[in-house]
């Protein structure tokens, strides 16, 4: 019998083990999931994007140069560089550039949003 009681409580602190790191396990999976976008994925939308911006030169093509853009206080417009007005000017478009409103997915977006933070 004590031995029998014995070996259950050893059990049960193994079934505590492996819950806490299925819990564990759980969370971080949460975490990457909430973690926004895919830079190597926002890269490859960013073809379409890059006819018309330069990432690697401050030079302007038909469009400023990306480059550091979230590095920066200020947008062209004056608004501030942050995640709302940068999806604005790629939804809306404006003075040149098409809106991408309907052309890109939610993700694909999130995904260029990651992309143009990592520049
Ligand atoms: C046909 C050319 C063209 C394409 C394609 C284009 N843009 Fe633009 N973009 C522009 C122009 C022109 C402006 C400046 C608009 C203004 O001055 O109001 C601009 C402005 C911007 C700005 C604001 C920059 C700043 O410093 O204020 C961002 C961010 C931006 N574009 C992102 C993108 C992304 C992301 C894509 C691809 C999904 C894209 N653009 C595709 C021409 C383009």
């Amino acid at each position: 019998m004590a031995l029998g009681g014995g070996e259950s409580t050893k059990m049960r602190r193994v079934l505590i083990a492996v819950n806490s790191i299925c819990l564990l396990a759980l969370l971080s999976a949460g975490s990457a999931h909430a973690a926004a976008g895919n830079v190597a994925k926002g890269k490859e939308a960013f073809e379409q994007c890059a006819v018309c911006h330069n990432v690697d030169s401050p030079e302007q093509k038909m469009g400023p140069s990306l480059q550091g853009l979230f590095k920066r206080k200020m947008l062209k417009s004056g608004k501030p560089v942050n995640e709302a007005n940068v999806t604005n000017q790629i939804n809306n478009g404006g003075n040149g550039m098409p809106a991408y409103q309907d052309m890109l997915s939610a993700e694909e977006k999130t995904n260029l949003l990651a992309y143009l933070h990592s520049l």
